[in-house]
């Protein structure tokens, strides 16, 4: 090989290297850094693999996660999840995750769905402060482009946490619509007893909030009564779990 077709490979291999947007650990597929909008502590690739085995655990023993599941993911980020259930599961019967980061969403179809078909991704332009604050407003119809009863498991995972009321409510609405009779829901949020209905960034919380919409913190029963006048019951609730202060909340169709 002559000297400037040796210059040219390097270029290549350079330019292919600076432009990746993907890391490889444990032999897996990972989002960059720039999308992992979980937290800091998420940076590292190894909790953040660690992390995606224990949420698919969690599909597994505490939702019955099976090959004939149908999981629907709101706020699905850079695929936590799917990376998990990919890497220590195997095939299920459906994945679909939505998200308003149309980053989160473009590395989702192109690392994910391109090789697995059967995870389908779908960006919302919807309003979001902290997250997408040129998006559209929800309206009172607002309805993903999804049959009625159609999964068996409803999964979120840090996302109620920014999120103010109205959008909640219009999100317990589709669950309980999308939601198959015996299906199971699960969510984490901040929840509290003794406080507001509903407080953005409250002082003295976990942290120092960093930007708009950081904590919206509950109060308990109002949290609650936002799914039950939907249909739906709290069938677990575990106060301020081990999800960086946030409480986890198993919900399904109420008799
Ligand atoms: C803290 S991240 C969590 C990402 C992922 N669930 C995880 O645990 O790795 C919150 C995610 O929720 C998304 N999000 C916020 N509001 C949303 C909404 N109204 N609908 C869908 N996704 C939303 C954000 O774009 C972001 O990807």
């Amino acid at each position: 090989m002559n000297i400037m077709a040796i210059v040219r490979r390097i270029q290549r291999v350079v330019k292919r290297a600076l432009h990746r947007d993907f890391v490889a650990f444990e032999g897996v597929v990972l989002p960059p850094e720039s999308l992992r909008f979980c937290g800091t502590a998420f940076r590292d690739n190894n909790t953040f693999l660690r992390s995606s085995e224990a949420e698919c655990k969690r599909l597994k023993d505490e939702m019955g996660l099976s090959s004939t599941s149908s999981v629907l993911e709101i706020g699905c980020g850079p695929a936590r999840l799917p990376i998990g259930i990919l890497k220590d599961f195997g095939p299920i019967q459906r994945y679909y995750g939505v998200d308003i980061s149309k980053g989160a969403i473009r590395w989702c179809n192109a690392h994910i769905k391109r090789k697995h078909p059967e995870y389908e991704f779908l960006h919302l332009d919807l309003k979001h402060d902290r997250y997408n604050p040129n998006g559209i407003d929800f309206t009172q119809g607002f309805q993903l482009p999804l049959e009625p009863a159609s999964f068996d498991i409803i999964y979120l995972h840090s996302v109620f946490a920014n999120m103010l009321a109205d959008d909640i409510r219009a999100y317990a609405r589709e669950f309980a619509r999308l939601l198959r009779p015996g299906g199971k829901i699960f969510l984490t949020a901040f929840v509290e007893d003794g406080v507001p209905d509903m407080t953005v960034n409250p002082d003295d919380y976990i942290l120092v909030p960093q930007g708009t919409l950081h904590f919206v913190r509950y109060e308990r029963a109002y949290f609650f009564r936002m799914f039950e006048e939907s249909g739906l019951k709290i069938d677990r609730y575990l106060q301020s779990e081990d999800l960086g202060g946030q409480s986890a909340v198993h919900l399904s169709l109420a008799d």
